[in-house]
């Protein structure tokens, strides 16, 4: 049987995700760019200017305006806000304030994010997550935001996919500050664990209702990458059985854990934390890849195991990570029936500098959505990341993940829409899946209008 569309519930969002570091530019106060200025960055670059979205916000709102998206996720810098110690800089708040505006004013669902990744450089220098103060002086940034642009998000999210830099930072050391520690990754997981309690409380305290006179929202966008062994026989085969055990737990179901019963879990340990059981209003979901964990006895700083490999006939993008869209429903499913709260999909996206895989990529995972909608699963929207080709964390530049092309080191950062900007937007228009827009930009994916495709399964038998 063959479909010649697939519809989106009415009011579904349709977004870009960006985050303030990876865009904004300029923002020297912060622990990144001092750590950048070490030389760490793979292709060798720092953020300077970024893409200037600092002043180019406008034109970049116009623009999305024009293609009909109609949400749109951004972060707010605590290193902007607060640059140093009880310093807070009314001229940042203001401009900040502008940009919020000007998103309302084209009329976006706005989905705010308090903090991702970046922090100042003298909450670094205090030992960051790992010093007891650092908490209380986190609220005290954030409750410094809901006063003042309290009234814009439609969508807050407290933090960003906080157990990535728990363990790229603390525990595997890709990140600043590069530690190496199973008790420093413990002890800043239970920080974000508490920051993200007491701001959820704070928002709903000081900002009860949201733009449209509902409650607010508040969530977090959590990373729940796919994670599978290899299947390597004999020992190692047990091996990576393992490391998915624990892989799991330290990438997202420790967490959830904690948010659903309220008792840290053992991954994390100490004493309970007030106020963290259901602390979700609806489900942030990033959703990119799946990891296969093949074990690997050279790899001793990644606890031997290597999750670069991807298993015979699975494309893989430009950063190395494999395509697999059904990950994304299977993420959806376990999601909704760990929560029963709505989701929100606060990043889906892929490096492709060619734009050659995109259109395909969004294809085939929008229709994994449009399944799990089908399924009666309450998903309210999705934020493509990103919209800008921005810089990429460690990897610098090099990796390209907007559906708007900038060339970093081009003197006008000239913004040009790649196909697949296009093909979001007739989505977006459309508010579905046509055959057409398929077939235009995305052929090799017009398998997604036949039914049964996309079956992968018992979901009974789920692993997650
Ligand atoms: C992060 C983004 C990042 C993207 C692609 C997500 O984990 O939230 O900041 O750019 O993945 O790597």
């Amino acid at each position: 049987m063959t479909r010649d569309r697939l519809d989106f519930p009415d009011n579904f969002i349709w977004g870009t995700s960006t985050a303030g570091h990876q865009v904004e530019g300029g923002n020297a106060c912060s622990d990144w760019w001092a750590w950048e200025q070490k030389g760490l960055i793979v292709d060798r670059t720092v953020s300077g200017r970024a893409m200037d979205y600092w002043n180019r916000h406008e034109e970049d709102h116009a623009l999305m305006a024009k293609l009909a998206y109609n949400g749109f996720r951004l972060g707010i810098e605590w290193s902007r806000i607060e640059p140093q110690k009880d310093l807070f800089d009314r001229d940042a708040i203001e401009h900040y304030r502008r940009i919020l505006q000007s998103l309302r004013n084209h009329g976006f669902k706005i989905c705010l994010t308090l903090h991702h990744w970046v922090i100042p450089r003298w909450v670094a220098d205090q030992g960051d997550w790992l010093n007891p103060d650092t908490i209380n002086q986190f609220l005290r940034y954030v409750t410094f935001v809901i006063k003042e642009l309290g009234a814009f998000p439609d969508y807050w999210v407290t933090l960003n996919e906080p157990m990535v830099p728990a363990v790229m930072g603390n525990l595997v050391g890709h990140f600043p500050p590069q530690r190496h520690s199973i008790r420093a990754y413990r002890t800043v997981s239970r920080a974000y664990l508490r920051a993200h309690a007491e701001a959820y409380h704070l928002i709903h305290k000081l900002q009860p209702l949201a733009p449209d006179g509902t409650p607010s929202k508040v969530g977090v966008a959590m990373a729940y990458p796919w994670i599978e062994s290899w299947n390597s026989p004999g020992l190692a085969g047990w091996y990576e059985r393992f490391a998915v055990f624990i892989a799991r737990r330290l990438a997202s179901l420790a967490w959830d854990h904690t948010i659903q019963t309220g008792k840290p879990h053992w991954i994390h340990g100490g004493p309970a934390i007030a106020g963290i059981q259901n602390s979700y209003d609806y489900c942030g979901i990033n959703y990119y890849t799946r990891a296969s964990l093949k074990a690997d006895r050279r790899r001793r700083s990644q606890y031997w195991i290597d999750d670069t490999q991807a298993p015979e006939g699975i494309k893989v993008t430009q950063m190395g990570w494999q395509i697999y869209p059904e990950g994304l429903y299977r993420t959806l499913r376990s999601v909704w029936k760990r929560f029963g709260k709505p989701i929100l999909i606060t990043e889906n996206g892929i490096a492709d500098d060619t734009d050659q895989q995109r259109p395909c990529y969004i294809v085939e995972h929008l229709a994994q959505v449009h399944r799990a909608l089908q399924e009666g699963i309450p998903i309210l929207g999705y934020f493509h990341w990103s919209f800008l080709d921005n810089f990429e964390w460690r990897e610098g530049f090099a990796k390209r993940f907007g559906l708007i092309a900038v060339q970093h080191d081009d003197p006008n950062l000239m913004r040009t829409p790649r196909r697949s900007a296009y093909l979001y937007s007739e989505i977006a228009k459309k508010n579905a899946l046509t055959k057409e827009i398929v077939e235009e930009y995305a052929p090799q994916a017009a398998y997604v209008f036949s039914s049964g495709v996309t079956t992968i399964g018992n979901p009974k038998k789920m692993a997650i």
